[in-house]
């Protein structure tokens, strides 16, 4: 299987299985001299880390990282990163009836396909788990930022559960940590709390959701025309996430319904420089940077496991029924919010670096 490989200069490869005994990431071309510790990297695998409450699947896993590689005395060397996190919640006795079968909306008959084997236990190597592993890695991603920058900040919250939107003249970063959704809005994290317990004990279904990143204070000048445009970079690593269905950038599929006058974000001089009006582009213009926040959406579809009976089929060919039985996610999107972020943190330090080798600091000024 190739493929398991993202970035330019600094590239991810990441490794493992749901139910093998770890999984985690090799991370190649980290800045030398970046202060990384086991904590600074845990701090963020604590907000994607399963079973933290009644709204994300039961699976109990520390998801604590070893760094083996690459660090010295709390400090990168410039030499491969290896991060290893141990599976010590598996119950693949759970998995028993999939062995035979596909399930609707899994990557089952897919793999199959593909490969003519696959480790059907825990959906092995499509299984969400994968995404620790790129949580890991945005870890080592944000320390290099900080070393590079200052001020960059990367948060992602979910701005939609099913048909339910927030309020955006409601939005609160601080309600962010109050509630078990990352909701920017109160009130719809209430509604949202009712709606995902209704779904998840008495209609035995799930929902999908919209997430939205911001990484604010990124510089101007990151990507590159034609074919190494921030955009795309971003797109494919937010289309990478298990579960995604769409993306968008600034206003994204609204944008067609703008006129020319409407969406075009307006530039004045203000008392510290450069102005612009909006940001209907999402801090992106001919696939580089504008220095505005870099605004990221994707949409999750709903969990495919569900205690519902589906139809199917056997890998003989045969009609069957399958209930997927297991520990899983009533809604993907909560749990996919740091992920989110952890591309876009990557997405952002892989350029910055693209950025440093081709221009340096033989960059335009305005004024
Ligand atoms: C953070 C996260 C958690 C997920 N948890 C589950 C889950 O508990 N059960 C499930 O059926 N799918 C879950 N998914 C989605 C599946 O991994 C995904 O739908 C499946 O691998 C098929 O891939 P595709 O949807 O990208 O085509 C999760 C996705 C993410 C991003």
């Amino acid at each position: 299987m190739s493929y398991n490989t993202f970035g330019h200069l600094f590239r991810v490869t990441t490794w493992g299985e749901s139910h093998g005994p770890a999984l985690g990431a090799t991370v190649d071309g980290c800045p030398p001299n970046v202060e990384i510790t086991p904590e600074m990297i845990q701090h963020w695998m604590e907000a994607r880390k399963p079973g933290q409450n009644k709204n994300t699947t039961q699976r109990r896993e520390p998801d604590l990282v070893k760094i083996m590689s690459g660090v010295f005395e709390g400090k990168s060397t410039g030499t491969p990163i290896q991060l290893m996190i141990e599976n010590t919640d598996q119950r693949s006795k759970d998995y028993g009836d999939i062995v035979e079968k596909f399930r609707p909306g899994h990557a089952d008959y897919t793999y199959w396909t593909k490969y003519g084997i696959r480790d059907y236990r825990g959906g092995g190597r499509s299984s969400a788990r994968e995404t620790a592993s790129r949580v890991a890695a945005g870890g080592v991603a944000r320390a290099a930022i900080n070393t590079l920058a200052q001020g960059v900040s990367i948060r992602g919250y979910m701005v939609q559960m099913g048909d339910k939107k927030i309020d955006r003249s409601r939005f609160d970063w601080d309600q962010i940590a109050q509630n078990d959704f990352w909701c920017p809005d109160a009130q719809m994290a209430a509604e949202w709390e009712d709606y995902l317990t209704w779904l998840r004990t008495k209609d035995h279904n799930s929902v999908g959701a919209v997430i939205e990143v911001v990484a604010s204070g990124v510089p101007a000048g990151l990507g590159a025309p034609v074919y190494g445009k921030l955009d795309t970079d971003l797109a494919a690593a937010m289309m990478s996430i298990n579960a995604v269905k769409g993306v968008e950038i600034g206003d994204g599929m609204a944008a067609a319904a703008l006129t020319g006058r409407d969406n075009a974000d307006e530039m004045s001089m203000g008392p510290n420089g450069l102005e612009f009006s909006s940001n209907h582009a999402g801090g992106i213009l001919g696939g580089i940077s504008t220095g505005q926040d870099l605004v990221v959406r994707f949409a999750v579809k709903p969990t495919s496991s569900i205690l519902s009976t589906r139809q199917t089929i056997t890998k003989a060919g045969e009609p069957a029924e399958i209930i997927t039985k297991g520990r899983h996610d009533p809604c993907v999107g909560i749990r996919a919010v740091p992920v989110g972020e952890a591309m876009m943190a990557c997405v952002v330090l892989d350029h910055m670096l693209m950025h440093r080798g081709q221009v340096g600091e033989n960059q335009g000024s305005i004024g």
